[in-house]
């Protein structure tokens, strides 16, 4: 079982749900209301006005977090030099036959997608994008080693779903990759993954929350090595969010050799949580009244 099945979220926006990993691409809040509040906005892409900028999105999918991207990068007339990951060409491909999908994007962001659709390249007097089709794990490896890069996306599935992505080892890549006033941008607030990103010597800020509900605390989290940040889209770690990394949630996902399969990783990561000392998590639930 690996279809995709085409599905419309609540803002009109089409996205997809994978057999395969049993998940859904995006909330069902909407997939462009998604890259927008949770990607694009805290990357704060202004900076970049006639600027060169960096840009890796891993796990590209369908393409909405660079698609969104390449519409705003396109106004502030930046030199773009993107890589995308991703191990399945037909996200992107189902979606450009999609009306809907054309629709929201320019003629010169269709102009683009095509282009990497068809060719895993685009190029003009600005822009330099590469698709790279592959396992992200060993992608990354062919992006030229002296490349650091402004932003980098990260959009895999949940961890517990596709921990491959989420592993100490593949975060302490993109450690290597990054600029150290650059952004990795994930919407994930998984205590395993922060606690990672932490112990690798990032700063984690809390993207702030756009639905209000007592139990949807975070859109997100944005690591950066540069602690003096001045924009409205984040703030620091509250103490729940602190006191997160504490409990056996945030164990890390491990992939010492780069090949696991996601059910090597999990299996090894629970029994690590059941010897664990660390804090239960459902007893820092009830201490915070989360549902
Ligand atoms: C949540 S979806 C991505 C959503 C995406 N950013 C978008 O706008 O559509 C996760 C994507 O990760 C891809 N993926 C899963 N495992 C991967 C891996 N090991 N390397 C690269 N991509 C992977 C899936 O094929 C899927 O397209």
């Amino acid at each position: 079982m690996n279809n995709l099945i085409k599905i419309i979220t609540k803002d009109g926006s089409i996205s997809f749900r994978s057999e395969k990993f049993n998940e859904n691409f995006h909330s069902k809040a909407g997939a462009y209301y998604e890259t927008k509040n949770k990607f694009i906005n805290p990357s704060r892409l202004k900076r970049f006005q006639n600027k060169p900028i960096n840009v890796l999105d891993i796990c590209f999918g369908i393409g909405y977090n660079s698609a969104l991207l390449f519409e705003n990068l396109k106004i502030e007339l930046s030199t773009l030099n993107w890589y995308g990951l991703e191990i399945d060409k037909r996200p992107l491909n189902y979606a450009l036959t999609d009306k809907n999908f054309n629709h929201l994007w320019s003629p010169k962001v269709i102009e683009i997608l095509n282009s990497l659709n068809l060719k895993g390249l685009y190029k003009n007097k600005n822009f330099d994008c590469k698709l790279m089709i592959g396992d992200a794990r060993k992608e990354i490896l062919n992006i030229p080693k002296e490349l650091n890069f402004d932003l980098i996306f990260l959009d895999g599935f949940s961890p517990q779903k596709c921990p491959e992505i989420w592993s100490y080892e593949f975060l302490s890549q993109l450690k290597n990759k990054i600029k150290y006033e650059g952004y990795l941008i994930t919407y994930t607030s998984a205590a395993a993954v922060r606690k990672s990103l932490k112990n690798l010597g990032f700063n984690l800020f809390n993207i702030l929350p756009t639905l209000s509900n007592k139990n949807y605390w975070s859109d997100g989290t944005l690591a950066t090595f540069d602690n003096h940040q001045n924009n409205p889209y984040i703030k620091q770690l509250s103490d729940m969010e602190i006191e997160h990394l504490n409990t056996k949630a945030s164990i890390p996902y491990r992939d010492p050799t780069g090949e696991m399969l996601s059910k090597e990783i999990l299996e090894i990561r629970k029994k690590e949580q059941q010897f664990s000392k660390l804090l239960n998590t459902n007893s820092w639930r009830k201490k915070w009244k989360m549902a």
